[in-house]
C-alpha cells in the first residue's frame, strides 16, 4: 500500500523534524518544506525535502497538487519573544503573513486539516494557575500576538472555507531524540535548557539568572517543559483526531508540572557532573513568576498521554543531543 504524505512545514527545525520521525514510525511520508532560515538539512531524514518559504503560495500550490497531502502541519515561525518585540514587522511578516498564504494554498488544492503550533504565549499573564484553554487570552508581546491572530484567521477560514484546525498550544519544549541525531538547535539559542547545556559545555562563560527575587520557593521563575517526543506524539494524535471526527480544537501541551530555573542548573550539573558560573541579574520585563498549563483537555481529548515526565529524563536526552552535537 502507498504511504499517505502530510506536508510538515518547518520540519527541518527542532519540533518539525522530530514530529516527521514520529509520523514516519506511524507509516506517514512526511513531506518537508522550510526555508532553512533557522531548519537543518541534516534534520530532514524520513521523506522528501522541498526548500521554500510559506511567502511562496504558487509554489505552495505545486507542491501540495504533486504530494497530495491528506494533511498540514504547520511548524514554521520565528520563535524569538525578545527579536518579535525589536523587528515586530519581520515576525507579523513572517508568522502572519506567510501562515495566511499556506492557508489560501490548501484552500486552493481543497486541503481542510491542519496542526498548528501555537503557544502559551498567546495568555500574557497568567490570572490563574495551571493555565487552562478557556483562560483570558491577552498576550504582551508580538510573538503572542503572531500566534492568537493565527488562531482566529483559522476560525475564520473555517467558517467561511470549511478548513478544520488542531491549534496546539505549546509551554516549553525540551528533550531530543539524539539516537536520531535531532535535537535543539536554534540560532542564536534562546532557550533555557540548551543555554544552561551551553554553560556545562563551556561553550558560554555562565548562565544568566533574569531575577531570583519571584515569589516562587527559590525567588526564580518557573516553566513548564514537555519531552519533544510527547510533542510530536500529540500532533499525530490531532491529526487522527480531525480525520476521525472533523471537529477543530485548542489544547493546552505541558507537563503539568513546573521547575524553577534554579532546579535546573541543578539538574544539569548533577547529569552532566560539570560546574559552571551563574550569575544573578535583573528580572527581564514581562517575565511571569509561574507558567504552568493544565492538559487535562488534550489527555481526554486526543486519548494522549506523555510519555517522559521526570525532568531529569528529558534534560539527560537534551544532553545526550547537546554535547555531540556542539563538543568540539
Ligand atoms: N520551541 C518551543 O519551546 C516552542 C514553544 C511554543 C511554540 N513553539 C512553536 O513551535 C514551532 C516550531 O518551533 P521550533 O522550536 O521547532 O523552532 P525552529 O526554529 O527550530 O523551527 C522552525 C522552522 O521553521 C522554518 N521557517 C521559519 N519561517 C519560515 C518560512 N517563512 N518559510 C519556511 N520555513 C520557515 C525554519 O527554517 C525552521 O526550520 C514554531 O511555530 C514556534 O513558534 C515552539
Amino acid at each position: 500500500m502507498q504511504m499517505k504524505n502530510i506536508l510538515v512545514l518547518g520540519g527541518a527545525g527542532y519540533i518539525g523534524s522530530h514530529c516527521c520521525k514520529y509520523l514516519a514510525d506511524q507509516g506517514y511520508a512526511p513531506i518537508v518544506f522550510d526555508n532553512l532560515s533557522q531548519g537543518h538539512k541534516d534534520f530532514v531524514k524520513w521523506g522528501p525535502f522541498i526548500k521554500g518559504s510559506l511567502h511562496e503560495t504558487d509554489k505552495l500550490i505545486k507542491v501540495m497538487k504533486e504530494y497530495e497531502p491528506v494533511a498540514v502541519m504547520h511548524l514554521a515561525a520565528f520563535l524569538s519573544v525578545g527579536d518579535s518585540v525589536t523587528n515586530p514587522s519581520g515576525y507579523y511578516n513572517n508568522n502572519v503573513v506567510g501562515t495566511i498564504s499556506l492557508l489560501d494554498a490548501m484552500i486552493k488544492c481543497d486541503i481542510k486539516n491542519i496542526i498548528f503550533s501555537s503557544s502559551c504565549a498567546i495568555y500574557g499573564q497568567p490570572e490563574t494557575i495551571p493555565i487552562q484553554e478557556f483562560h483570558e487570552k491577552s498576550p504582551i508581546n508580538p510573538y503572542g500576538r503572531t500566534k492568537l491572530i493565527i488562531e482566529h484567521v483559522l476560525e475564520d477560514y473555517e467558517t467561511a472555507y470549511g478548513l478544520k484546525s488542531v491549534c496546539l498550544r505549546y509551554f516549553n519544549a525540551a528533550g531530543a531524540d539524539y539516537q536520531s541525531k535531532i535535537g535543539e538547535d536554534h540560532s542564536p539559542e534562546t532557550h533555557l535548557i540548551p543555554l544552561i547545556l551551553d554553560a556545562a559545555l563551556g561553550r558560554i562563560n555562565c548562565i544568566e539568572i533574569f531575577g531570583d527575587d519571584y515569589n516562587t520557593p527559590d525567588g526564580t521563575c518557573i516553566r513548564d517543559y514537555l519531552h519533544i517526543m510527547d510533542i510530536a506524539q500529540a500532533h499525530f494524535k490531532s491529526f487522527e483526531y480531525l480525520l476521525a471526527h472533523g471537529k477543530s480544537l485548542r489544547l493546552n501541551l505541558g507537563n503539568e508540572k513546573g521547575y524553577s530555573v534554579k532546579e535546573l542548573i541543578q539538574v544539569v550539573k548533577d547529569i552532566t557532573g560539570n560546574t559552571f558560573k551563574v550569575n544573578i541579574s535583573a528580572r527581564r520585563p514581562g517575565d511571569p513568576a509561574k507558567l504552568i498549563g493544565s492538559t487535562q483537555l488534550a489527555k481526554t481529548t486526543l486519548n494522549w498521554q506523555p510519555q517522559y515526565n521526570a525532568i531529569d529524563e528529558i534534560i539527560r536526552s537534551a544532553w545526550e543531543w547537546h554535547r555531540k552535537r556542539f563538543s568540539v
